[in-house]
């Protein structure tokens, strides 16, 4: 059964726009929701209703937001399995990540409900006499929210969440092939939390008519913060936008994960923490890794024990106990087929590549791949600096092996494709481990586990062509949702100059100790 979805613009349904269906990765006969598609006025129109509910919602005391945060963390606990289960639907992602997904949302609303009863600011002792400094947090005002569909509510969840407790309003446009989730946690967020009309605003677009909505909104002031999670490329554009605005946008943007096989490391380990990362999501997160980096000396023993891993791997129905399920969306499916045309002759592939069916079969599929956007998952061996492989993002069930002779040499080919998202090194010499810490670009760095799997209280975030430096997540997440500000109080009933009026205190500077 289907049902259609629409834009909820102050509290009411946006019932008009061309209709496009958002389907069943893994059931391609199955139409998970009709999705009705609003334009670029319309996108602003979100924006401005989100201004128009700020102030308001700001004067409600942060304690009382934070209640809504709590109300909206056991609305989604309560729900857990039918939001897993819609997730899965929708976007093919194996239940059981899907519901560890929705756990991050508690995660986060646990985390946050208690912010609403510190928001601290500081109090200051000021140069002078009979006067005071204080800071406080301000909220941004409205923003708007744009995310990916490999992580539909987790992600979106990371930038709502805070942005409302702090204050601020959000219009959120979320990806195209995850409607019905995004409108499952926008009842949950608004019903759920018990928030005015306004105050969360959802609306489907496509990429263009949000951009070009976005722009309009921009150019109004209805928008003071964009927050974005999705391709570099993109992420470029919306930067581009939001500086000729004087704004930061908060960006979330790919990765070339690596992850470096030391000579000391624990090979069974790091061929779990590399069959998890590489194929879990079917490669399809923004952690995912991209390449490992081995120790030669440790290369074909590696290669050994992780391309029978990946054999072994089980690939089906997401709805059961599967490593890899189906691609997102025919999108990316495309692009992804796209990417296998990237393997050089110099590369050597392991295993079979390209869609699972009846002629070209993976053992041990459960299901019938011929029902959904089922790919095999791929190790290709040999990749290098220069290559496509090696250098660009390949989001997919995809990855690459390169070797190393010296750690300087690893933390260079870790570093080169010049993302900066998640990195990690298997070893269990500590000096290793520091020196990768300090020579890698990345935001993040595991040590003995996996490129993804972010635990949903540490700042989150990347570096070169994965992000602006923007962090979000735990409390580094609030300088994105809130702007300080700084008060003097002076109650001597006079004005005091500061740096000219302050009080010197007379230093003897020919002070020498004499030894006795
Ligand atoms: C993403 O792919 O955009 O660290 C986010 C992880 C997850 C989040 C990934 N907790 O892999």
């Amino acid at each position: 059964m289907s049902t259609t979805v629409t834009s909820v613009i102050d509290g009411k349904p946006v019932g008009e726009g061309r209709t496009v269906a958002s389907t069943n990765p893994a059931h391609l006969d199955d139409v998970a929701a009709e999705v009705v598609f609003a334009d670029a006025a319309t996108f602003a129109a979100g924006a401005a209703s989100a201004k128009r509910a700020q102030p308001a919602w700001a004067d409600i005391p942060a304690p009382v937001r934070g209640r809504a945060i709590a109300h909206i963390g056991r609305a989604v606990e309560n729900n857990a399995d039918a939001l897993a289960r819609l997730v899965t639907r929708e976007i093919g992602k194996p239940y059981a990540e899907a519901l560890g997904e929705v756990r991050e949302i508690v995660d986060t609303c646990d985390f946050f409900l208690g912010e609403g009863r510190r928001l601290y600011g500081q109090t200051v002792p000021s140069e002078m006499p009979d006067k005071q400094l204080f800071t406080f947090r301000n909220p941004v005002g409205a923003v708007a929210v744009i995310t990916a569909g490999n992580f539909p509510v987790a992600v979106p969840s990371w930038y709502i969440v805070p942005a409302l407790l702090t204050g601020n309003t959000v219009v959120w446009k979320p990806a195209e092939y995850s409607a019905a989730v995004s409108n499952a946690f926008h009842e949950l967020f608004v019903r759920g939390g018990g928030l005015p009309d306004g105050v969360f605003n959802l609306v489907h677009a496509d990429g263009e008519q949000t951009y070009a909505g976005l722009e309009a909104a921009l150019e109004a002031g209805t928008v003071d913060k964009v927050g974005f999670t999705g391709s570099s490329a993109v992420g470029r554009r919306i930067g581009e936008l939001t500086g000729r605005h004087l704004q930061t946008a908060c960006l979330e943007l790919g990765g070339k994960n690596p992850l470096v096989v030391t000579p000391s490391a624990d090979l069974d380990l790091a061929v779990e923490g590399a069959l998890f990362s590489g194929f879990g999501t079917a490669g399809q997160r923004c952690t995912s890794l991209g390449t490992v980096i081995v120790h030669e000396s440790r290369h074909d023993d590696f290669v050994a024990r992780f391309t029978k891993a990946v054999g072994q791997a089980v690939v089906g129905d997401p709805s059961g106990e599967v490593l890899m399920g189906p691609l997102l969306d025919e999108k990316f499916a495309g692009r992804y087929e796209e990417y296998l045309t990237w393997i050089q002759p110099h590369h050597t592939v392991h295993g079979r590549t390209g869609r699972i069916g009846g002629d070209n079969p993976r053992e041990g599929f459960v299901g019938d791949p011929a029902s959904g956007l089922y790919y095999h998952p791929v190790v290709v061996d040999g990749v290098r600096s220069g290559d496509a492989i090696f250098d660009e993002e390949t989001f997919g069930p995809i990855v690459g092996i390169a070797t190393y002779g010296t750690l300087g040499e690893a933390i260079e080919l870790a570093n080169a494709p010049g993302y900066g998202l998640s990195s990690s090194i298997y070893t269990t010499d500590p000096k290793e481990a520091y020196a990768f810490r300090r020579g890698i670009g990345a935001g993040m760095v595991s040590v003995n586990n996996s490129t993804s799997g972010a635990e949903a209280h540490l700042p989150f975030g990347g570096n070169g062509k994965s992000g602006n430096g923007s962090r979000q997540s735990g409390m580094w997440v609030l300088d994105q949702f809130t702007r300080w500000q700084a008060m003097n109080w002076d109650y001597s009933g006079k004005l005091q100059k500061a740096q000219m009026d302050v009080i010197e205190l007379t230093p003897d500077r020919d002070i020498r100790l004499v030894e006795q």
